[in-house]
């Protein structure tokens, strides 16, 4: 979860590092360091709670003339947030920096005598003495015996203090990528904080070491032979990482959405159908299978229940949805002939990944939606449907659900199609459906002020309530899910025809009930029950399509979306739930784009 960032190159390092550190803040900002080799090649470390504007502040730029150094944003797994339990981590000859979990951390306190010893509480320092303690002049070597001996997930660069310029990474599960450039040699744990120097980079291979000096990047395997990394190129640009005018990255990449929509969409329709081809997609995959078990956390996780809303009742094959952290150590019923859609933005999610890894292990195929080129989810894969979002930078999600939303519908008609559920005619008019969807976003965001007037009422309460019936139950989901990340009001999401069952005891008076019904089948039952919540007090904001007939009084708010089929409502709907948190955290004068105890990337179990 942490941002790593290490530069060694012939311009100012602790000016790369911070900017790097800005560009990863998302990962986590409870602490930030750098550490970097001075002008007479000692190692010096500067490291401070808070996020990176308070070590930018204690930074003294102005005496810079570093050109190697490590940087790190930190969020706190082992020790709390302390000055000392900030990265880097110095023990003896070894500075380095950490994103992951050593979990046999306790061990190696015994075993190498460490008790006692240690600055900080971080399972991190303990690797930092443990390197130190194998380290005889040969950084390979103490490398390769360290990974022997650290159990867990891991991430390192490493600066020895008698090897001025130079930079060793490892990891394994943990991400990093590296890329030598004209400015010198970049290593870090995402790529956005490569972006503003490259677009050419290599993902470090798990138990390989990667060195960095000012000249040359030279990769190795773990026993310190050569080898040449896979040079990979993203065709993100600067811009995508910057705010580019707007208050909030969130803001930012809410408009983005129709547009990433038709970039996800249109390069995979050919003569009116979907089409796969070129991402390696063969139809076998959606003809030889009897189930489909998607698996995801968070909000790709509830684009999975939006798509297998939609996907079952048309293939008639079981699709199921499982949280991955749950997935992992279950027994789950799959087999070789269980598609396994993998889902996650990052394509990092620790928990996604080893349900991936599992599902591998049942001899299932495996077809990952991600957006992150590269990532591991995407490179273990055996088919990978990349999303094209861009980078995604606010921590709640926003476009990625959208355009994986999008890439799922495509597959869902893909397979359809495929196991003869859908005429060539009936896909194409599926298709169209789709991209009916944008014009229905812009028009939502357009009317963005609806939103931010109706939060007035939301803002001074601590819970709200979302609910629907079918794919409206499903969007519920992501919009409770959305509300309480950044806003932190308790936020609930039901089945409508569940209330009766258990939550209709907390309705009361003033209670904010969003109450999405945009299914035609289903609509008079979810009027009944926005009709019940009324009947207790409810402060009822109620979503509907354009064309809907609802009496009078029975919403304190209505919002009105495009008259678009079923099918395709929540592309709009999604946009409404995103600027309800927005404007709700917004109004609380709440940190958007970085919520409390929340990071981006959630690397660590
Ligand atoms: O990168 P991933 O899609 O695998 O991330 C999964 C979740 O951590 C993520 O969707 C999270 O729930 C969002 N930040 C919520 O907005």
């Amino acid at each position: 979860m942490c941002g790593i960032i290490g530069y060694s190159g012939p311009l100012e390092a602790e000016t790369i590092l911070l900017d790097g550190l800005s560009q990863l803040e998302y990962r986590g900002y409870d602490s930030a360091g750098i550490a970097f080799f001075d002008t007479a090649s000692n190692i010096r470390l500067i490291k401070r709670t808070g996020k990176v504007a308070a070590l930018r502040e204690a930074c003294d730029l102005e005496k810079a003339g570093s050109h190697c150094g490590i940087g790190h944003t930190r969020w706190a797994t082992h020790g709390g947030v302390t000055d000392a339990n900030a990265h880097p981590h110095r023990a003896g000859r070894v500075t380095l920096i950490h994103n992951g979990i050593i979990e046999n951390y306790h061990d190696l306190t015994e075993k190498f005598g460490l008790e006692g010893r240690l600055a900080s509480q971080t399972d991190s320092e303990v690797a930092a003495h443990v390197l130190d303690s194998f380290y005889n002049g040969d950084p390979k070597a103490a490398i390769k015996s360290l990974t022997q001996c650290v159990e867990g997930s891991y991430g390192f660069c490493i600066m020895f203090d008698d090897r001025p310029g130079e930079i060793y990474g490892v990891r394994r599960v943990s991400p990093l990528v590296a890329a030598y450039t004209r400015s010198g040699a970049l290593i870090a744990s995402d790529l956005t904080a490569l972006i503003p120097y490259t677009r050419k980079y290599f993902v470090v291979p798990e138990d390989h070491i990667v060195k960095l000096t000012g000249y040359k990047i030279a990769l190795y395997d773990i026993n310190g032979n050569p080898v040449s990394p896979q040079i990979m190129e993203v065709n993100w640009n600067m811009d995508s990482a910057m705010k580019n005018g707007f208050p909030h990255f969130m803001l930012k990449e809410i408009h983005e959405q129709p547009e990433a929509l038709k970039n996800t969409i249109l390069p995979r329709i050919s003569k009116g159908l979907p089409d796969f081809s070129d991402d390696g997609i063969d139809d076998s995959l959606f003809a030889e299978c009897d189930r489909i078990h998607m698996v995801a956390c968070g909000t790709a996780m509830y684009a999975g229940m939006v798509a297998r809303a939609l996907m079952e009742p048309v293939l008639r094959i079981p699709v199921t949805v499982t949280i991955a952290s749950e997935f992992r150590y279950a027994d789950p019923l799959i087999d070789q002939r269980t598609l396994v859609i993998i889902i996650s933005q990052s394509g990092e999610t620790i928990d996604t990944l080893a349900a991936l890894r599992l599902a591998k292990s049942y001899g299932s195929k495996t077809l990952a939606i991600v957006n992150v080129k590269g990532s591991t989810i995407a490179r273990e894969s055996d088919f990978v449907l990349y999303t094209h979002a861009g980078p995604e930078i606010a921590v709640a999600s926003t476009k990625a659900y959208s355009v994986q939303l999008a890439a799922l519908y495509m597959i869902g008609c893909r397979m359809a199609l495929v196991r003869g559920k859908f005429t060539d005619k009936e896909a194409s008019s599926f298709l169209l459906g789709l991209l009916d969807a944008v014009p229905a976003m812009e028009a939502m965001i357009a009317r963005k002020e609806e939103e931010k007037n109706l939060v007035t009422h939301l803002i001074n309460q601590p819970d709200a309530f979302f609910m629907g019936r079918g794919l409206d139950y499903a969007f519920s989901l992501e919009g409770a899910l959305k509300l309480k990340e950044i806003s932190y009001i308790h936020a609930e999401a039901c089945a409508a025809g569940e209330l009766k069952h258990g939550t209709i005891a907390l309705i009361a008076s003033n209670v904010p009930v969003i109450a999405i019904a945009t299914q035609e089948h289903v609509f008079a039952k979810m009027i009944s029950n926005v009709r019940e919540v009324k009947a207790r007090g409810a402060f009822v904001i109620l979503l509907t399509k354009e064309n809907a007939v609802v009496d009078g009084g029975l919403a304190d708010i209505h919002i009105r979306i495009p008259d678009i089929d079923d099918r395709f409502t929540v592309f709009p709907i999604a946009v409404i739930l995103q600027l309800i948190a927005y404007y709700a955290s917004l109004g609380k004068n709440l940190d958007v784009d970085q919520p409390r105890n929340l990071a981006k990337s959630v690397t660590v179990e």
